[in-house]
């Protein structure tokens, strides 16, 4: 009989980060489990720290779940704003916006920026954790620059006005398989993934 692949909750309700850590995953072997119902987890407040708010994540999934969690926190760093939103970014511009009223508020607050000063990354930290309380981080970063009109269809939340360093496309342009090979959370799950292996006994 074949065995069993390890089971490894994907602790975010966040659609987009769901289908990018499914994508970049696929292949390794692991069984990749959504959240069940969100009561069913209940996660602590966000605070300013990306780390510290994986690693509040992906415990708190694992330990209510009783399996390994793997959970990212991320955010889009603008230099001109002293590198806010930052760990803030999906609260950016008030509760209950939409990905595309989000990318209005931030362009609207840049609209005098030129385009050199126009830097930005984005960045990612994953936490991987076990019921038992052991949780190891990871850390991808992405740099570019905001644009000044959203381009593109693909991808999720700032994707669209978030141009590649030394390219002239933006992460909506590139499609998913080209942003899931290079993209903040690509960078951050492929540094995770020796470590995932050998915790989930797939070394
Ligand atoms: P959090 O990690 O749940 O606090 O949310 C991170 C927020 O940063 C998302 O809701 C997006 O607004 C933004 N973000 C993170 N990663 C990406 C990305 O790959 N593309 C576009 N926006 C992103």
């Amino acid at each position: 009989m074949p065995k069993a692949r390890p089971a490894l909750v994907i602790a975010t309700t966040n659609p987009g980060k769901v289908s990018e850590i499914e994508a970049i995953l696929g292949d390794c072997g692991v069984d990749l489990r959504p959240l069940p119902d969100e009561p069913l987890v209940r996660f602590p407040e966000e605070g300013d720290d990306y780390a510290r708010n994986a690693e509040a994540k992906a415990l708190a999934a694992a330990r209510q779940l009783g399996v390994p969690a793997l959970a990212d926190d991320s955010g889009l760093e603008v230099d001109a704003l002293g590198g806010r939103p930052g760990p803030f970014s999906a609260r950016y511009g008030g509760p209950g916006l939409e990905d595309a009223a989000r990318v209005e508020a931030l362009l609207a607050e840049l609209s005098e920026v030129p385009a050199a000063r126009r830097g930005a990354r984005f960045v990612c930290v994953v936490a991987l954790a076990d019921p038992d309380g052991t949780c190891v981080l990871a850390t991808g970063v992405c740099e570019g620059a905001i644009l000044k009109a959203p381009r593109g269809e693909s991808g999720f939340g700032y994707d669209p006005i978030f141009q590649l360093e030394g390219r002239s496309e933006c992460l909506a342009e590139i499609g998913a398989a080209e942003k899931n090979r290079l993209s903040h959370r690509a960078l951050a799950l492929g540094q995770l993934l020796p470590e995932l292996r050998r915790r989930l006994g797939l070394a």
